[in-house]
């Protein structure tokens, strides 16, 4: 039987929106989602004996039915009464619960990955379907882009025509931050009241830029937000404004519950970098380079104070 072999991205949010709690107890984003070249290697082999073994030298990573990976083999199995087992071998180099939708990316591995071990033949609008249920950020890993746009849950995808590919330095302090807590936070410090719109940086208008944007991102001109300029700054490499347009919107709770990571935020706020954020509920911080070798600078600086740093590009 076939082994398949498949990598798996790490991501991270330029903007993330919240836009108001859903009746369903989630909330509503407008995120852009970026593919990182840091990836975890997951291989599919299956096996006759009908069991899900999940093998993973890091200790961190569930191996029974939390990972999201071992959820996948189980719906799968279930849904389509699979007979066959699956041995899952995951090489983890992205952080676990940092914000960089790791264990989201191995699901969509697994979702692919199995489509193929076991024959399923599965669409991919079937595959969105079982991402969605899975998790937020699994349907992201399901397209095969370095850039899209996310609204709803972040479930609902829009692929982005973005060439340009960004450096980073990636700080990832050794905390975990788990989302539901992040977000329920988010809700008790806004207190009740109305959604409200992003809010754009200082000395940056809402206004759609001078030249329209062409095709599917017509609509995104009509937003209102940070997210049009945002587009058609990395179109126009102008990596100045892409810094001073990053935002997060879970930045304030994720303060609140471990406010020593301003420190670490501000440290890296003092490098000579375009700007600098909180991807997903954190605890990842990672700041936007203007080159290859300022992203190595800031690296090795960071690298000084932090155990866990890395210097990352678009993927
Ligand atoms: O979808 P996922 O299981 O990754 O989400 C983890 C938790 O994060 C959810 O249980 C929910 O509390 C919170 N969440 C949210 N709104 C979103 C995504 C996640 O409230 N759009």
């Amino acid at each position: 039987m076939r082994a398949i072999a498949l990598r798996a991205p790490a991501k991270i949010n330029l903007i993330l929106k919240v836009l108001g709690k859903r009746p369903d107890g989630y909330h509503d984003l407008k995120t852009v989602f970026q593919r990182l070249d840091l990836c975890d290697d997951l291989t599919f082999t299956p096996n006759t004996s009908g069991n899900i073994r999940i093998f993973c030298d890091h200790p961190q990573v569930p191996k029974g039915p939390r990972n999201l990976v071992y959820k996948v083999a189980q719906s799968f199995q279930t849904d389509y009464q699979v007979g066959l087992g699956a041995d899952i071998h995951i090489t983890k180099r992205i952080p676990v619960a940092a914000g960089l939708a790791g264990g989201s990316s191995n699901a969509a591995a697994a979702l692919l990955g199995l489509n193929r071990a076991w024959g399923l033949k599965l669409s991919q609008d079937r595959l969105l379907d079982h991402a969605r249920r899975i998790g937020s950020d699994v349907p992201f890993f399901l397209y095969d882009c370095p850039w899209a746009l996310g609204t709803e849950r972040g479930d609902r995808l829009e692929p982005l025509a973005v060439e340009t590919r960004l450096w980073q330095v990636l700080v990832v302090p050794r905390i975990k931050m788990y989302s539901g807590e992040v977000f329920t936070r988010w809700s008790l410090l806004r207190g009740p009241g109305p959604a409200r719109g992003g809010i754009l940086p200082e000395g940056l208008s809402a206004e759609p830029p001078e030249t329209p944007l062409q095709g599917p991102q017509n609509k995104l001109t009509k937003m209102g937000d940070g997210v049009n300029i945002l587009l058609h700054s990395l179109r126009k490499k102008d990596l100045k404004r892409v810094g001073l347009l990053l935002c997060n919107d879970l930045e304030p709770s994720i303060l609140d519950i471990r406010p020593g990571l301003a420190k670490v935020k501000d440290r890296i706020s003092r490098l000579p970098l375009a700007g600098v954020s909180f991807s997903g509920s954190g605890p990842a911080i990672f700041g936007v380079a203007f080159s290859q070798q300022e992203a190595r600078a800031a690296g090795d600086i960071l690298s000084r104070f932090y155990r866990q740093v890395f210097v990352v590009r678009t993927r």
